[in-house]
């Protein structure tokens, strides 16, 4: 399950929606969202402590998304988009039976997206690691097109090049074509990044995928998926107004600030760091 349905008081439509993830990465689902929803208000959590989550064990990684929801409940949010894979894949069923919120995650709406691109019915999905154990992506592909083949790839390396901002490196393009040429040998013509951190490598993996290969970008269908649902739930922000995002880490703010400006493409705002044990 991918939301739960919570209040529907059209009032609650005006307060911000929370978005977290373990680290950075989780800010290509805030700019598919402001592009999307620009009204909207957003309270992002990058739990960059503890960062990754991927190479976590499944209880780990539930315990850790339970702290983040917390922190985010305590902010009075509408609704919460989880917007990390890692989290999705392992936690997401959980949050959604305990809150009394809609809660969201990224790997529906990008397995559905991926099912519905595929011309010839195979699949790449890359990962990370406990993503790619969960098989998540797979299941849900099947459950909507069970003829589709579906190869999928951990790939633990790119979050801490991402995180370190190698992101136009010749050594992170030589990492990818190691990762996804097995995946490009099965002749897939559809490849997930499943990882919200990987959207930030989406040219280099567009270079090295070639132009016949459709990038599933699952930040950008989450965004879609939201916004359909939020509107069925009457809970979209009706507002003409720009809406505005707040920035939680939960440690150093300098680098994340600087990277979170460049990539929302915006001044980031003060960003704050946040002790998630405080309540
Ligand atoms: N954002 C995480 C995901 O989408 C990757 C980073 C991590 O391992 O924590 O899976």
């Amino acid at each position: 399950m991918q939301k739960a349905s919570g209040s529907r008081n059209p009032k609650v439509s005006g307060l911000p929606i929370g978005i977290f993830d373990s680290g950075l990465g989780g800010l290509t689902v805030v700019r598919a969202v402001r592009r999307l929803m620009p009204s909207e208000r957003i309270i992002y959590l990058g739990d960059t402590a503890r960062v990754p989550y991927g190479t976590k064990s499944p209880a780990t990684v539930v315990r850790f998304a339970h702290e983040d929801m917390q922190f985010l409940m305590r902010h009075r949010v509408k609704a919460v988009v989880v917007a990390c894979n890692t989290v999705s894949a392992w936690a997401l069923e959980e949050l959604v039976k305990t809150y009394n919120l809609p809660v969201f995650g990224v790997i529906v709406p990008g397995a559905m997206a991926a099912a519905a691109a595929t011309q010839t019915g195979r699949i790449g999905v890359i990962g990370t690691s406990a993503t790619i154990r969960s098989q998540a992506y797979e299941r849900i592909i099947h459950s909507a097109n069970p003829s589709a083949i579906v190869h999928a790839r951990a790939c633990p390396l790119l979050v801490p090049l991402v995180e370190e901002g190698w992101v136009k490196r010749d050594v992170t393009q030589q990492v990818i074509a190691d990762y996804i040429r097995p995946l490009l040998q099965k002749r897939i013509d559809t490849l997930v990044l499943g990882c919200t951190h990987y959207p930030l490598l989406a040219p280099v993996i567009r270079i090295v995928a070639g132009r016949n290969v459709r990038l599933i970008d699952s930040a950008q269908s989450c965004a879609g998926y939201v916004k359909a649902e939020l509107r069925q739930l009457g809970l979209l922000n009706a507002s003409r107004s720009r809406g505005w995002i707040q920035l939680n880490v939960t440690d150093e703010v300098e680098r994340f600030a600087e990277v979170a400006k460049r990539f929302l493409g915006q001044p980031a705002g003060k960003v704050r760091r946040v002790d998630l044990s405080e309540v």
